[in-house]
């Protein structure tokens, strides 16, 4: 392909992105249920701040005005997520339509001014009522998403086209099963793994029902992807870093490329795996239109297996100045995650899903943000997407993370990634620099060097 470099081809979508838990707000009106992030914030400790999502951007009320700044921002497309319990309160059974005609008017005015809508089925917010029953270490909870995610593409499918059915599954399951960072809130390793295989169950059940209920449908899945780097060449080192590469990565990429989980993450985690039944590993690999790739960093990786005094000097070390959340500024990353996800996994199509960064934004005595830290990491990783294009590479859009300043799970309101600002006080929002320059961008179909 004769791409030159800077310059996206002419079909790439630009868009932005957002999650329904972090920026709708409107928790418990008009009929919504709960849901496990609602539980997780309201118990005391869990989020910094004590801050909750019961407000958040409260786009539930201001989506129009949303949208308009999207439009201002020249987006041609917009991917967010429907709140579960917000369509089906108690995760299954009763419909809750206002629920429905919410997501519908929203899908309506944005295809009126052209913006593409891309629908995630679950970004995390698991209705409580299906917790209750288990949450995703039951099968029966995967069996509940069929019906959720049929009730969507049915109501909303005549007009939106392209559909993901899960947001980042390690996450859902590792640091909400695991670690107990995120909702649930537990630690258990039998737990994660039973919660991986059913959010990836529930995916595979989901594909088929998406393509019969929406016409010209375009499904796919989003993960989030890290390069796992060695800290030296010893053995240790590099036998820790394939280990990270398997949880994170390969647990995943592998069933969805129709390889089965990797055999040395099972032999590493050496723990039944019972709930593997037969044909699962067929309903995973269900062909996709498109793997989501969300990229934040990558991770150098130290063995702690051996005391640091017999290790071998450590030669890679993570670039200094990381954003907000601490995590390293690594653009190349997303230039070799991509290469390596194409050339070892050939999916048909991918999409960034994801990318952005944190910072410690404010708002100056002229009334403007300005971002130049985050210009610069969107240019640089976007350099790196431009370079796997040329390198034939089908990456086919962009969404950055995210459309605007929101609730960032454990971390509360303090960690902004927007390219908006949001003053949580007043729900005034103000474009960042970093929005002004996205247009730019967009409207060149380059990045500038
Ligand atoms: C991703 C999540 C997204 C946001 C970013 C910073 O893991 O999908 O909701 O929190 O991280």
């Amino acid at each position: 392909m004769d791409q030159k470099l800077n310059r996206f081809p002419t079909d790439f979508v630009w868009g932005a992105a957002t999650a329904a838990y972090q920026i709708e707000g409107a928790w418990d009106e008009d009929g919504k249920g709960e849901n496990i992030w609602d539980r997780f914030s309201h118990t005391p400790g869990k989020i910094e701040n004590g801050d909750t999502g019961n407000i958040a951007c409260d786009h539930f009320h201001r989506w129009r005005e949303d949208i308009q700044l999207m439009k201002s921002m020249g987006l041609q497309a917009y991917r967010f997520s429907i709140s579960w319990a917000r369509l089906l309160p108690e995760g299954r059974g009763a419909v809750n339509q206002s629920g429905i005609d919410f997501y519908s008017q929203l899908v309506d005015n944005l295809l009126e001014i052209e913006i593409e809508p891309y629908v995630t089925l679950y970004h995390w917010d698991l209705p409580q009522a299906l917790q209750d029953q288990g949450g995703w270490p039951a099968r029966s909870t995967a069996e509940a998403f069929i019906e959720y995610a049929d009730l969507a593409s049915r109501v909303l499918g005549d007009r939106v086209k392209n559909w993901m059915t899960l947001n980042e599954p390690f996450v859902s399951a590792w640091v909400g099963y695991m670690e107990g960072r995120h909702a649930p809130g537990h630690e258990d390793v039998d737990e994660m793994l039973a919660a991986a295989h059913h959010l990836l169950l529930a995916h595979g059940w989901s594909v088929p029902i998406i393509r019969d209920n929406v016409p010209d449908a375009r499904v796919g899945i989003v993960l989030n992807l890290n390069g796992m780097v060695p800290a030296s060449n010893s053995y240790a080192d590099r036998a820790a870093a394939r280990i990270e590469d398997g949880i994170v990565n390969r647990w995943y990429l592998d069933p969805l490329a129709a390889r089965g989980y990797p055999l040395d993450i099972i032999q590493h985690f050496n723990r039944p795996v019972e709930f593997i039944q037969e044909d699962d590993l067929d309903t995973i690999a269900v062909p996709i239109d498109y793997l989501g790739v969300n990229y934040y960093t990558r991770r150098v990786v130290r063995s702690e297996v051996i005391p640091e005094a017999e290790n071998e000097p450590q030669i890679v070390f993570a670039n200094p100045n990381p954003t907000e959340m601490g995590w390293e500024v690594y653009p190349q990353g997303l230039f070799e995650i991509l290469g390596r996800i194409h050339f070892d996994y050939n999916f048909p199509e991918l999409y960034i899903t994801e990318n952005g960064a944190a910072y410690p934004d404010a708002v100056n005595e002229n009334g403007q943000v300005v971002d130049p830290l985050r210009i610069a990491y969107y240019r640089g990783h976007l350099k790196s997407v431009s370079k796997a294009i040329a390198m034939g590479v089908p990456v086919k859009g962009y969404f950055a993370w995210s459309l605007m300043d929101n609730f960032e799970w454990a971390y509360g309101y303090t960690k902004r990634f927007g390219l908006i600002y949001v003053d949580f006080e007043t729900q005034d929002r103000i474009l960042k620099s970093s929005a002004k320059w996205y247009r730019g961008v967009i409207k060149a179909n380059e990045v500038s060097e």
